[in-house]
């Protein structure tokens, strides 16, 4: 069983990336093996301009390393999305990487590819109401029914300055009992 986390943060060190680690530690507990891939080191351009016809789109930016990326996501039985809800949302990195499935939306190796992962959610915020988490978990949520995946969880924490998840234990712990569900919940080890 293989796991990626794309971190989206560009915070090495932040908050985001303390609970990708503790997720993975727990992956690597249940006996899997995990991976962390920062976005922000890899150049991922927003989606160009689309045919309206699926099947007559292209890359324009096939170039970049997000095609790279994709493919490591494709071999992964768990698909971890960790950011940092920055306006309301995904912060850009993650959307860049999201957007570009598009370029790909009807080829049967993407859908293929895609599919029937188990998909997690890793999410510190700065608001003090947890449904700020909401602003990132719903559209995920969507986002597994498109590709027929299951929805393993998420962590969400209210938190603001870099690293000071550390001092959340209960959000840190959770994060390392969910990449030990998470691998326990596909079934595989
Ligand atoms: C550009 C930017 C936008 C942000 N927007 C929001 C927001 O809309 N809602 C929120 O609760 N926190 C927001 N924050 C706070 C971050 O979500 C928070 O600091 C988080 O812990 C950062 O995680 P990191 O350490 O992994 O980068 C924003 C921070 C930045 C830098």
């Amino acid at each position: 069983m293989r796991v990626v986390a794309l971190n989206g943060s560009p915070r090495k060190g932040g908050n985001t990336d303390i609970l990708i680690d503790e997720f993975l530690r727990g992956v690597r507990e249940a006996g899997a093996a995990g991976e962390k891939i920062y976005l922000y080191d890899y150049t991922i351009n927003p989606v160009g301009e689309l045919s309206d016809r699926h099947s007559r789109r292209v890359d324009v930016h096939a170039s970049d390393d997000h095609r790279l990326i994709l493919n490591r996501v494709m071999d992964a039985d768990i698909l971890v999305l960790a950011s940092p809800v920055y306006w309301q949302g995904v912060s850009c990195q993650m959307k860049c990487f999201v957007d570009r499935f598009s370029v790909h939306y009807v080829q049967p190796w993407f859908k293929e590819g895609m599919a029937n992962k188990g998909w997690v959610v890793l999410t510190p915020f700065g608001a003090p109401d947890l449904s700020e988490a909401d602003w990132i978990i719903k559209p995920v949520k969507v986002w597994v029914d498109h590709f027929s995946g299951k929805y393993l969880g998420e962590v969400a924490v209210s938190v603001f300055q870099k690293g000071d998840v550390v001092k959340h234990p209960e959000a840190t712990q959770a994060a390392y009992e969910l990449g030990k569900s998470a691998v326990e919940q596909m079934g595989v080890g």
